[in-house]
Protein backbone atom coordinates (compact mmCIF):
# COMPACT_ATOMS: atom_id res chain seq x y z
CA UNK A 1 0.00 0.00 0.00
CA UNK A 2 3.17 2.77 1.35
CA UNK A 3 4.72 1.36 -1.92
CA UNK A 4 1.31 1.87 -4.25
CA UNK A 5 1.14 5.61 -2.56
CA UNK A 6 4.81 6.74 -2.67
CA UNK A 7 4.66 5.77 -6.47
CA UNK A 8 1.64 7.71 -7.19
CA UNK A 9 2.89 9.92 -5.18
CA UNK A 10 6.49 10.68 -7.45
CA UNK A 11 4.60 10.11 -10.38
CA UNK A 12 2.36 13.35 -9.56
CA UNK A 13 4.88 15.33 -8.59
CA UNK A 14 6.46 14.22 -12.09
CA UNK A 15 3.62 15.61 -13.76
CA UNK A 16 3.40 18.86 -11.83
CA UNK A 17 7.48 19.37 -11.91
CA UNK A 18 8.80 18.12 -15.20
CA UNK A 19 11.66 20.55 -14.43
CA UNK A 20 12.40 18.96 -11.27
CA UNK A 21 13.33 15.52 -12.93
CA UNK A 22 15.96 17.91 -15.87
CA UNK A 23 17.51 19.32 -12.76
CA UNK A 24 21.22 17.90 -14.14
CA UNK A 25 19.83 19.65 -18.37
CA UNK A 26 17.34 22.76 -17.38
CA UNK A 27 18.06 24.09 -21.01
CA UNK A 28 17.36 20.48 -22.47
CA UNK A 29 20.73 20.25 -23.49
CA UNK A 30 21.64 16.68 -24.68
CA UNK A 31 24.88 16.08 -22.45
CA UNK A 32 26.81 12.63 -22.21
CA UNK A 33 29.34 12.36 -18.95
CA UNK A 34 31.70 9.89 -18.22
CA UNK A 35 34.46 9.36 -15.85
CA UNK A 36 38.08 9.86 -17.27
CA UNK A 37 40.99 7.21 -16.31
CA UNK A 38 42.50 9.35 -13.64
CA UNK A 39 46.36 8.07 -13.74
CA UNK A 40 48.84 9.62 -10.93
CA UNK A 41 50.38 13.06 -11.93
CA UNK A 42 53.70 10.97 -11.18
CA UNK A 43 53.13 8.61 -14.06
CA UNK A 44 51.87 10.90 -16.45
CA UNK A 45 54.71 13.20 -15.82
CA UNK A 46 57.35 10.01 -16.37
CA UNK A 47 55.21 9.33 -20.39
CA UNK A 48 55.25 12.77 -21.31
CA UNK A 49 58.97 13.39 -20.11
CA UNK A 50 59.96 10.17 -22.03
CA UNK A 51 57.53 11.53 -25.73
CA UNK A 52 58.44 15.34 -25.59
CA UNK A 53 62.29 14.19 -25.87
CA UNK A 54 61.90 12.76 -28.87
CA UNK A 55 60.60 16.24 -30.55
CA UNK A 56 62.50 18.61 -28.29
CA UNK A 57 66.36 19.29 -27.42
CA UNK A 58 65.54 20.03 -23.71
CA UNK A 59 62.81 18.42 -21.09
CA UNK A 60 62.33 18.74 -18.05
CA UNK A 61 58.54 17.61 -16.41
CA UNK A 62 57.82 17.57 -13.03
CA UNK A 63 54.81 17.25 -10.78
CA UNK A 64 54.67 20.47 -8.94
CA UNK A 65 52.95 22.82 -6.15
CA UNK A 66 50.99 25.18 -9.12
CA UNK A 67 52.25 28.42 -9.52
CA UNK A 68 49.80 31.53 -8.58
CA UNK A 69 48.44 31.42 -12.42
CA UNK A 70 46.93 34.81 -12.00
CA UNK A 71 50.33 36.69 -11.91
CA UNK A 72 52.01 37.83 -15.44
CA UNK A 73 52.16 36.61 -17.25
CA UNK A 74 49.39 33.98 -17.06
CA UNK A 75 46.83 36.17 -15.85
CA UNK A 76 44.23 33.47 -14.92
CA UNK A 77 41.16 34.60 -13.32
CA UNK A 78 42.35 32.04 -10.73
CA UNK A 79 45.19 30.99 -9.15
CA UNK A 80 45.49 27.36 -10.06
CA UNK A 81 43.78 24.10 -11.48
CA UNK A 82 42.58 21.77 -8.93
CA UNK A 83 39.46 20.61 -7.48
CA UNK A 84 36.54 18.96 -9.45
CA UNK A 85 38.07 18.89 -12.82
CA UNK A 86 36.29 18.60 -15.53
CA UNK A 87 37.35 18.02 -19.16
CA UNK A 88 33.96 19.42 -20.99
CA UNK A 89 33.41 19.57 -24.75
CA UNK A 90 30.18 21.74 -26.01
CA UNK A 91 28.79 21.74 -29.45
CA UNK A 92 31.25 21.05 -32.22
CA UNK A 93 32.79 21.58 -35.15
CA UNK A 94 29.94 20.52 -37.87
CA UNK A 95 27.71 23.50 -36.12
CA UNK A 96 29.83 25.68 -38.01
CA UNK A 97 31.16 24.06 -41.11
CA UNK A 98 30.05 23.60 -43.71
CA UNK A 99 26.99 26.30 -42.47
CA UNK A 100 26.56 28.04 -39.08
CA UNK A 101 24.12 27.34 -36.94
CA UNK A 102 23.52 30.73 -35.31
CA UNK A 103 21.09 29.01 -32.61
CA UNK A 104 23.58 26.78 -31.05
CA UNK A 105 25.44 28.97 -28.15
CA UNK A 106 25.84 28.44 -24.41
CA UNK A 107 25.59 30.28 -21.74
CA UNK A 108 28.96 29.48 -19.24
CA UNK A 109 27.44 30.29 -16.09
CA UNK A 110 24.32 27.26 -17.08
CA UNK A 111 26.91 24.82 -18.36
CA UNK A 112 28.33 25.23 -14.97
CA UNK A 113 25.42 24.41 -13.04
CA UNK A 114 24.65 21.30 -15.55
CA UNK A 115 27.72 19.66 -14.56
CA UNK A 116 27.61 21.09 -11.24
CA UNK A 117 31.06 23.03 -10.95
CA UNK A 118 30.89 25.75 -8.33
CA UNK A 119 33.19 27.79 -7.78
CA UNK A 120 34.15 27.22 -11.48
CA UNK A 121 37.07 28.43 -12.63
CA UNK A 122 37.00 28.50 -16.67
CA UNK A 123 39.81 27.47 -19.12
CA UNK A 124 40.19 26.61 -22.53
CA UNK A 125 39.03 27.39 -26.65
CA UNK A 126 36.06 27.79 -27.94
CA UNK A 127 34.23 30.23 -30.70
CA UNK A 128 33.58 33.67 -29.28
CA UNK A 129 29.92 35.51 -28.63
CA UNK A 130 29.11 36.92 -32.17
CA UNK A 131 25.75 37.74 -30.27
CA UNK A 132 28.00 40.24 -28.76
CA UNK A 133 31.05 41.02 -30.86
CA UNK A 134 28.81 41.31 -33.79
CA UNK A 135 30.82 38.98 -35.93
CA UNK A 136 32.30 35.76 -35.46
CA UNK A 137 35.27 35.27 -34.04
CA UNK A 138 37.60 33.46 -31.60
CA UNK A 139 37.04 33.04 -27.85
CA UNK A 140 40.01 32.43 -25.45
CA UNK A 141 38.24 31.72 -21.93
CA UNK A 142 39.29 32.81 -18.82
CA UNK A 143 36.43 33.17 -16.46
CA UNK A 144 35.79 32.74 -12.87
CA UNK A 145 31.91 32.10 -11.56
CA UNK A 146 30.73 31.06 -8.28
CA UNK A 147 27.64 30.84 -7.22
CA UNK A 148 26.56 32.27 -10.50
CA UNK A 149 28.07 34.91 -10.43
CA UNK A 150 31.21 36.18 -12.23
CA UNK A 151 33.46 36.66 -9.59
CA UNK A 152 36.66 37.35 -12.66
CA UNK A 153 35.99 37.66 -16.41
CA UNK A 154 39.27 37.50 -17.90
CA UNK A 155 38.30 36.44 -21.51
CA UNK A 156 39.36 37.19 -24.79
CA UNK A 157 37.72 37.62 -28.11
CA UNK A 158 39.66 37.71 -31.08
CA UNK A 159 38.13 39.17 -34.75
CA UNK A 160 39.45 40.06 -37.99
CA UNK A 161 39.26 43.78 -38.77
CA UNK A 162 37.33 43.61 -42.07
CA UNK A 163 39.39 46.51 -43.42
CA UNK A 164 42.72 45.54 -43.17
CA UNK A 165 42.64 41.90 -42.07
CA UNK A 166 44.40 42.68 -39.15
CA UNK A 167 43.45 40.68 -35.72
CA UNK A 168 41.79 42.53 -32.91
CA UNK A 169 41.58 41.80 -29.61
CA UNK A 170 39.14 42.75 -26.76
CA UNK A 171 38.65 41.68 -23.17
CA UNK A 172 34.90 40.55 -22.61
CA UNK A 173 32.93 42.60 -19.99
CA UNK A 174 31.75 41.03 -16.80
CA UNK A 175 27.80 40.11 -17.70
CA UNK A 176 29.20 38.16 -20.82
CA UNK A 177 29.82 34.78 -20.81
CA UNK A 178 28.07 33.10 -23.85
CA UNK A 179 30.29 30.83 -25.85
CA UNK A 180 28.87 30.15 -29.46
CA UNK A 181 28.92 27.21 -31.74
CA UNK A 182 31.96 25.05 -30.02
CA UNK A 183 34.11 24.84 -27.03
CA UNK A 184 36.73 22.72 -25.43
CA UNK A 185 36.58 23.32 -21.63
CA UNK A 186 38.62 22.74 -18.92
CA UNK A 187 36.31 23.31 -15.81
CA UNK A 188 38.31 23.02 -11.74
CA UNK A 189 37.84 25.22 -8.50
CA UNK A 190 40.64 26.79 -9.56
CA UNK A 191 42.13 25.64 -6.39
CA UNK A 192 46.30 25.73 -5.96
CA UNK A 193 47.48 21.95 -5.44
CA UNK A 194 49.61 19.51 -7.58
CA UNK A 195 50.26 19.88 -11.13
CA UNK A 196 51.86 18.90 -14.11
CA UNK A 197 55.03 21.64 -14.88
CA UNK A 198 56.33 20.91 -18.48
CA UNK A 199 59.17 22.74 -19.77
CA UNK A 200 60.48 22.20 -23.41
CA UNK A 201 63.16 24.59 -25.05
CA UNK A 202 64.04 23.74 -29.30
CA UNK A 203 62.33 22.05 -31.28
CA UNK A 204 64.00 18.73 -32.98
CA UNK A 205 60.14 16.94 -34.82
CA UNK A 206 57.09 17.92 -36.34
CA UNK A 207 55.01 17.86 -33.47
CA UNK A 208 53.72 20.61 -32.03
CA UNK A 209 54.03 21.56 -28.47
CA UNK A 210 50.42 19.78 -27.49
CA UNK A 211 50.25 16.69 -30.06
CA UNK A 212 53.93 16.02 -28.56
CA UNK A 213 52.72 15.69 -25.05
CA UNK A 214 49.12 14.47 -25.85
CA UNK A 215 51.06 11.77 -28.08
CA UNK A 216 52.18 10.48 -24.41
CA UNK A 217 48.92 10.04 -23.54
CA UNK A 218 48.06 7.75 -26.29
CA UNK A 219 50.65 5.35 -26.26
CA UNK A 220 50.17 5.36 -22.05
CA UNK A 221 46.75 4.77 -21.78
CA UNK A 222 44.10 2.73 -23.20
CA UNK A 223 41.19 4.32 -20.79
CA UNK A 224 40.35 7.66 -21.88
CA UNK A 225 42.61 10.43 -20.66
CA UNK A 226 42.26 13.96 -20.28
CA UNK A 227 44.29 16.73 -19.66
CA UNK A 228 43.48 20.75 -19.25
CA UNK A 229 45.76 23.56 -18.47
CA UNK A 230 47.58 26.88 -19.23
CA UNK A 231 51.28 26.92 -21.55
CA UNK A 232 53.60 29.88 -22.44
CA UNK A 233 55.35 30.12 -25.67
CA UNK A 234 58.04 32.41 -23.83
CA UNK A 235 60.23 32.66 -26.58
CA UNK A 236 59.56 32.45 -30.74
CA UNK A 237 56.86 32.46 -33.41
CA UNK A 238 53.92 31.04 -34.03
CA UNK A 239 51.36 30.08 -36.50
CA UNK A 240 48.11 31.03 -35.42
CA UNK A 241 44.34 31.73 -37.09
CA UNK A 242 41.74 33.62 -36.33
CA UNK A 243 38.04 32.93 -37.92
CA UNK A 244 36.74 35.69 -40.30
CA UNK A 245 33.04 36.98 -39.95
CA UNK A 246 30.42 33.88 -41.01
CA UNK A 247 31.15 32.86 -45.07
CA UNK A 248 28.30 34.06 -46.83
CA UNK A 249 28.56 30.14 -49.09
CA UNK A 250 29.14 26.87 -47.49
CA UNK A 251 32.77 26.15 -46.71
CA UNK A 252 32.81 23.04 -48.50
CA UNK A 253 36.14 21.44 -47.79
CA UNK A 254 40.06 22.37 -45.93
CA UNK A 255 41.09 24.32 -49.12
CA UNK A 256 38.08 26.51 -48.73
CA UNK A 257 38.27 26.91 -44.91
CA UNK A 258 41.88 27.87 -45.24
CA UNK A 259 41.03 30.47 -47.51
CA UNK A 260 38.55 31.65 -45.58
CA UNK A 261 40.31 31.53 -42.07
CA UNK A 262 42.70 34.40 -41.76
CA UNK A 263 46.70 33.21 -40.45
CA UNK A 264 48.98 35.00 -38.63
CA UNK A 265 52.52 34.69 -37.39
CA UNK A 266 52.05 35.54 -33.89
CA UNK A 267 55.38 36.72 -31.09
CA UNK A 268 55.75 35.40 -27.72
CA UNK A 269 55.15 35.96 -24.75
CA UNK A 270 51.63 33.89 -25.90
CA UNK A 271 49.14 32.38 -23.69
CA UNK A 272 47.40 29.33 -24.35
CA UNK A 273 44.43 27.82 -22.56
CA UNK A 274 42.48 24.51 -23.79
CA UNK A 275 42.37 20.89 -23.29
CA UNK A 276 43.86 17.35 -24.87
CA UNK A 277 42.08 13.69 -24.80
CA UNK A 278 44.44 10.66 -25.86
CA UNK A 279 41.05 9.52 -27.52
CA UNK A 280 38.01 10.98 -29.38
CA UNK A 281 35.94 8.44 -27.17
CA UNK A 282 34.45 6.80 -30.15
CA UNK A 283 30.75 7.71 -29.91
CA UNK A 284 31.68 10.90 -28.12
CA UNK A 285 33.19 12.24 -31.07
CA UNK A 286 35.61 14.22 -29.29
CA UNK A 287 38.42 16.83 -30.64
CA UNK A 288 41.15 15.68 -29.42
CA UNK A 289 43.22 18.85 -28.81
CA UNK A 290 41.95 22.58 -29.12
CA UNK A 291 43.97 25.60 -27.48
CA UNK A 292 43.53 29.07 -27.95
CA UNK A 293 45.91 31.83 -27.40
CA UNK A 294 46.39 35.30 -26.07
CA UNK A 295 48.46 37.78 -24.87
CA UNK A 296 49.62 41.36 -23.53
CA UNK A 297 50.18 42.67 -26.87
CA UNK A 298 47.27 42.53 -28.34
CA UNK A 299 47.45 39.16 -30.59
CA UNK A 300 45.25 36.21 -29.55
CA UNK A 301 43.76 33.47 -31.75
CA UNK A 302 44.05 29.38 -32.41
CA UNK A 303 47.24 28.02 -31.91
CA UNK A 304 48.73 25.39 -34.42
CA UNK A 305 52.49 25.49 -34.22
CA UNK A 306 55.49 27.52 -33.44
CA UNK A 307 57.23 28.58 -36.88
CA UNK A 308 61.16 28.86 -35.02
CA UNK A 309 62.17 25.63 -33.93
CA UNK A 310 65.56 27.02 -32.68
CA UNK A 311 64.62 29.32 -30.66
CA UNK A 312 61.17 28.20 -29.48
CA UNK A 313 60.80 27.60 -25.62
CA UNK A 314 57.38 26.36 -23.57
CA UNK A 315 56.43 26.13 -20.20
CA UNK A 316 53.09 24.31 -19.53
CA UNK A 317 51.23 24.00 -16.19
CA UNK A 318 48.13 21.16 -16.89
CA UNK A 319 46.01 18.70 -14.39
CA UNK A 320 44.14 15.78 -15.81
CA UNK A 321 40.18 16.03 -15.75
CA UNK A 322 37.94 13.31 -13.17
CA UNK A 323 35.33 13.82 -15.22
CA UNK A 324 34.06 14.43 -19.20
CA UNK A 325 31.12 15.87 -20.62
CA UNK A 326 30.29 15.58 -24.10
CA UNK A 327 27.52 18.52 -24.14
CA UNK A 328 24.98 18.91 -27.17
CA UNK A 329 27.07 16.47 -29.69
CA UNK A 330 26.22 17.00 -33.24
CA UNK A 331 24.31 14.09 -34.51
CA UNK A 332 25.76 14.87 -38.32
CA UNK A 333 29.44 15.22 -37.48
CA UNK A 334 31.95 14.92 -39.86
CA UNK A 335 36.23 15.02 -38.85
CA UNK A 336 37.60 17.84 -41.07
CA UNK A 337 38.15 21.39 -40.18
CA UNK A 338 39.72 20.17 -36.42
CA UNK A 339 43.30 21.24 -36.46
C1 LIG B 1 63.00 12.70 -17.24
O1 LIG B 1 64.14 12.09 -17.82
C2 LIG B 1 65.38 12.41 -17.21
C3 LIG B 1 66.49 11.71 -17.95
O2 LIG B 1 66.51 12.12 -19.28
C4 LIG B 1 65.38 11.97 -15.77
O3 LIG B 1 66.56 12.41 -15.14
C5 LIG B 1 64.17 12.57 -15.06
O4 LIG B 1 64.08 12.05 -13.74
C6 LIG B 1 62.88 12.23 -15.81
N1 LIG B 1 61.75 12.85 -15.19
C7 LIG B 1 60.61 12.21 -14.96
C8 LIG B 1 59.52 12.98 -14.34
O5 LIG B 1 60.44 11.05 -15.27
C1 LIG C 1 41.15 38.96 -12.54
O1 LIG C 1 42.31 38.19 -12.74
C2 LIG C 1 43.36 38.90 -13.34
C3 LIG C 1 44.46 37.93 -13.66
O2 LIG C 1 44.72 37.09 -12.58
C4 LIG C 1 43.83 39.99 -12.42
O3 LIG C 1 44.88 40.70 -13.02
C5 LIG C 1 42.66 40.93 -12.20
O4 LIG C 1 43.00 41.92 -11.29
C6 LIG C 1 41.46 40.15 -11.66
N1 LIG C 1 40.30 41.01 -11.67
C7 LIG C 1 39.46 41.07 -10.66
C8 LIG C 1 38.31 41.99 -10.84
O5 LIG C 1 39.63 40.42 -9.64
C1 LIG D 1 25.57 43.30 -19.90
O1 LIG D 1 25.40 44.59 -19.37
C2 LIG D 1 25.17 45.59 -20.39
C3 LIG D 1 25.20 46.96 -19.72
O2 LIG D 1 24.43 46.95 -18.55
C4 LIG D 1 23.85 45.27 -21.08
O3 LIG D 1 23.59 46.23 -22.10
C5 LIG D 1 23.96 43.90 -21.72
O4 LIG D 1 22.72 43.51 -22.31
C6 LIG D 1 24.35 42.83 -20.69
N1 LIG D 1 24.65 41.60 -21.39
C7 LIG D 1 24.13 40.44 -21.05
C8 LIG D 1 24.57 39.25 -21.84
O5 LIG D 1 23.32 40.30 -20.16
C1 LIG E 1 54.80 33.62 -41.32
O1 LIG E 1 56.19 33.56 -41.38
C2 LIG E 1 56.67 32.58 -42.32
C3 LIG E 1 58.18 32.46 -42.15
O2 LIG E 1 58.76 33.72 -42.05
C4 LIG E 1 56.22 32.98 -43.71
O3 LIG E 1 56.66 32.03 -44.65
C5 LIG E 1 54.71 33.04 -43.73
O4 LIG E 1 54.25 33.51 -44.98
C6 LIG E 1 54.18 33.97 -42.65
N1 LIG E 1 52.75 33.81 -42.57
C7 LIG E 1 51.93 34.83 -42.44
C8 LIG E 1 50.49 34.49 -42.37
O5 LIG E 1 52.28 35.98 -42.37
ZN1 LIG F 1 40.02 27.07 -32.27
Amino acid sequence: MNTIFSFIFHLLILIYFPQKNMALNPNSIPVESKKLFVPPLSEVAEAINNTLKTNFAEVSVEVVDCPDLRQQPFTLASEGLGGNTKIIELGGNPYLLPEVHREKYYDLKDIAKLVNSNPSFIIGAGAGPNQYVGVNCEGVYNVMIADGEVVNQSTRISKVDSNDDKSIQEILPKNETRLALLGNLFFSEGKPGKVLKVHAKKRTGDDNFITSIRKAIVAKYNDLVGIGGVFLMKEGKGKFHVMRDFSKTPIQNEEQLNKWLKFYNFSAPLVSVGTLVNSDGGELDLRVQHFHTFSHHGEAGHYHYDTTPEEVEYLGFFNVGEMLYRIDKPVNTHNWGRD
